[in-house]
């Protein structure tokens, strides 16, 4: 059976691979290929949280009763965080802004790259543990949700 762990360290992967190919478009002023993988990237980057935040975290909320404190609270608002510069970036990508684009990608790594870490060491790892042999049935209702 596969994990919440690997399933959604494996979508990690996938997004980052989108991110990499973005900003080597945006160093290369290559506008249809930042178009193309920046749209790809947002587009799977709130899915992801989507699938957290509306499967997942509740789930594990249920379960555990960590509702008010805990680290689903805190990806919550790493999330909130992550927002406006989601918006910035899409407003570059439109703008064929590559520095614009480069720069808030930037600042996007800074909030991201930490809390994947911590979503994959942390988060999922207790997810797993927390709903046992739901794992599978929450996977079929995150995979339905794929973009
Ligand atoms: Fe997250």
């Amino acid at each position: 059976m596969e994990s919440i762990t690997d399933h959604m360290q494996q979508d990690h992967v996938l997004i980052d691979g989108y991110a990499e190919r973005a900003a080597t478009a945006a160093e290369t002023a290559a506008w249809s290929d930042l178009e193309r993988e920046a749209g790809e990237f947002l587009r799977r980057l709130r899915r992801h949280i989507e699938m957290e935040e509306v499967v997942l975290f509740p789930a594990f909320e249920e379960r555990t009763g960590m509702v008010q404190a805990g680290p689903s609270v805190q990806m919550r608002m790493e999330h909130e965080q992550m927002q406006p510069i989601l918006e910035q970036m899409q407003t570059a990508v439109a703008a064929h802004d590559g520095a614009g684009y480069r720069q808030a990608s930037h600042a996007l790594l800074e909030i991201l790259v930490p809390h994947n870490q911590k979503e994959e060491q942390m988060m999922y790892p207790m997810l797993d543990q927390a709903v046992g042999d739901d794992a599978s049935a929450l996977l079929t209702q995150v995979r339905a949700m794929a973009v």
